[in-house]
C-alpha cells in the first residue's frame, strides 16, 4: 500500500519532513491540552508553583498522573525534596494565573487565592479541579524529568476548562 507523504490538499504544510526543534515545537504545540498549576507547600509556610500543561492521566488502578518538569526550571530541586503535591487544574477564567505561576518570581502566590488541602498543600481557588498527589517515581526525559504520582484524594467542579494550543490560551468550543 502507497502511504501519500504529501497532504497540501487536506490543509497539511508539505510533506512529512525530519524532527528539527522549530519544527517540533511548531508540530507538538497542535496538541490542545489543559493547563495545570502544580503546587508545593509546607506547614512552616513555605509554598511554590509551576505551570505545567505536560500533566497527563497513566493508570487506574493504581491511580497515577504524570507530568514532566524542565531541568533548568529552578523549582525542580524543590519538586524532588518534596513527594506530596497537588494538581491545580485551571478553569478558563484563570490565563492570568497560567501567567502567574509560568514566570519566576519572589511570591509566585501574590493575589491568588488559596485553601489548604488534607495533606497542607496550597488549592488554588475557583480551579476546575484540585488533585492531592504523592511521587512514586522520578524518570529521566531529556531535558526534563517525568514524574509519576500516586493519586490521593481529589474532586472537581463544573467549570469550564482553560485550553493550551499552539502557544496561546483557549476556551472550549462545543462542537
Ligand atoms: C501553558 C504553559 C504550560 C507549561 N508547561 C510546562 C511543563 O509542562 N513543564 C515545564 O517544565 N514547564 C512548563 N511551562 C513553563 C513553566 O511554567 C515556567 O518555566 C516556570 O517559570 C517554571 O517555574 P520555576 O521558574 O519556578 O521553576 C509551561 C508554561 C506555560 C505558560
Amino acid at each position: 500500500m502507497n502511504i501519500p507523504n504529501s497532504f497540501v490538499e487536506d490543509g497539511m504544510a508539505g510533506d512529512l519532513r525530519p524532527c528539527d526543534p522549530a519544527r517540533y515545537r511548531d508540530v507538538m504545540g497542535a496538541f490542545a491540552t489543559g493547563v495545570t498549576v502544580m503546587t508545593l507547600g509546607t506547614a512552616d509556610g513555605f509554598r511554590l508553583g509551576v505551570t505545567a500543561s505536560s500533566f497527563n492521566t497513566v493508570s487506574l488502578d493504581p491511580p497515577l498522573i504524570l507530568w514532566s518538569l524542565a531541568l533548568r526550571a529552578p523549582s525542580l530541586a524543590e519538586f524532588r525534596r518534596h513527594d506530596h503535591f497537588a494538581v491545580n487544574v485551571l478553569a478558563a477564567d484563570q490565563k492570568d494565573i497560567a501567567l502567574q505561576f509560568a514566570r519566576p518570581s519572589e511570591d509566585k502566590f501574590a493575589g491568588i487565592p488559596t485553601e489548604e488541602g488534607t495533606l497542607g498543600l496550597p488549592l488554588i481557588v475557583g480551579a476546575l479541579a484540585h488533585i492531592e498527589c504523592r511521587t512514586v517515581a522520578r524518570y529521566p526525559g531529556g531535558d526534563h524529568e517525568i514524574m509519576l504520582a500516586e493519586v490521593v484524594s481529589l474532586r472537581r467542579s463544573d467549570r469550564a476548562p482553560l485550553v493550551f494550543q499552539s502557544g496561546a490560551f483557549h476556551e472550549l468550543a462545543h462542537a
